[in-house]
């Protein structure tokens, strides 16, 4: 008998359904639960479906089973869920309406699984999630408005897939997304318009990509970035006025491993709030004259052929009025090669002020 005889008659009669496999007013077998089934653990049972669980139940982990997939309305007597577990399923593609019923969810996490496929409408109901989790994945691509049902989406985590483009719409409705992870992915364009849904980012993380542009206008609607990293990304240049539209808030900026060359004049343009940028690994030998020292604490310059002449005299007058002395080892001119920065004696001819040109090299 299924039920103890101090249980209510109304919870026998719920419980006793016609499926071996358990019923949702009681633990699931191979599972154990805690607090009245409000956490219902089967973190590497062996389970082989998705076990039922009542509306009771909070948190259900699943991590660590072999699922396969998510069955459309899996989750349908699920109503009460606020946290569903299932990284390392061997999930291969969420369906239409796989989650469908769960208004209350606000965490999904479905990292480190086979997932290639995300079919529209599987997000569905899914109004109040506020962290998804799809890291450690095979997806390719993501269909337009595939997240709109997400008005609360404040993290999504979409590193190490295999996304190779934005288009515009991806985010449709996702309006109150702050961070957005997708390193460790194959993207070459992030088409203009694919973030402006999303122009309240604070944390934009682009790294181990193969961007060989600055996706300059797809950035550009972006207002509040304080983070964003592009390291490991083919870029050999950075244009005029990358980070202008959220210079006032960016605070990092990681472009290191990069092959980068070069850096238009331009391109520090309106920044006036960075305090960590990260430049080591690249093929650079100069600065640009746009980026201002000022707030830096934290600079990273190491194996670059940096060219030891007057134009580095900004770098070389910050390295001297903080404690903060980063490895920056000079390759031209020959006199000063492998020499310090913070060594070497080629600065001492150059003029403290040399921030305003003089008029001729303009027209
Ligand atoms: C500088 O930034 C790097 C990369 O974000 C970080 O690992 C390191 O701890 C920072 N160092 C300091 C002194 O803040």
């Amino acid at each position: 008998m299924r039920c103890g005889s101090w249980l209510l008659l109304g919870t026998c009669l719920l419980v006793s359904g016609p499926t071996a496999q358990g019923s949702p007013g009681q633990c699931p077998s191979l599972c154990h639960c805690h607090g009245d089934l409000q956490h219902v653990i089967c973190d590497g049972v062996g389970l082989k479906k998705i076990p039922r669980v009542s509306d009771a139940t909070r948190l259900l982990n699943l991590q660590r089973n072999d699922l396969g997939s998510i069955p459309t309305g899996a989750f349908g007597e699920s109503k009460g869920l606020v946290s569903l577990h299932m990284q390392h399923c061997q999930l291969r593609e969420i369906n239409s309406q796989a989650f469908k019923g769960l208004k209350k969810l606000v965490y999904l996490y479905l990292s480190d699984n086979k997932i290639s496929s995300i079919k529209p409408g599987a997000f569905d109901d899914l109004t109040e999630l506020t962290y998804l989790h799809l890291d450690g994945n095979q997806i390719t691509e993501l269909t337009k408005g595939i997240f709109s049902p997400m008005v609360n989406l404040f993290i999504l985590q979409l590193n190490d897939n295999r996304l190779r483009e934005l288009r515009p719409g991806t985010f449709a409705g996702a309006k109150d997304l702050r961070w957005l992870h997708m390193s460790g992915n194959e993207l070459t364009t992030l088409h203009p318009g694919s973030l402006d849904d999303v122009e309240n980012l604070a944390v934009l993380h682009l790294d181990r990509n193969k961007m060989s542009t600055y996706p300059g206008v797809a950035m550009s609607k972006l207002r509040v970035v304080e983070e964003l990293t592009l390291g490991r990304n083919p870029m050999r240049t950075i244009p005029d006025n990358a980070f202008q539209s959220f210079g006032r808030y960016m605070e990092k900026l990681h472009l290191d491993n990069m092959g980068l060359e070069k850096f238009s004049d331009g391109a520090f343009t309106g920044v006036t709030a960075v305090k960590s940028l990260h430049l080591e690994n690249n093929k650079l030998r100069a600065l640009p004259r746009s980026l201002e020292f000022g707030t830096i604490t934290n600079l990273t310059l190491s194996n670059n052929p940096w060219g030891c002449t007057c134009q580095l005299a900004p770098l070389r007058r910050w390295m001297d009025s903080t404690r903060n002395r980063p490895d920056a080892t000079c390759a031209s001119p020959p006199h000063q090669k492998g020499k310090q920065v913070r060594d070497s004696a080629a600065f001492g001819i150059c003029k403290t002020k040399p921030k305003k040109p003089r008029k001729s090299t303009r027209h």
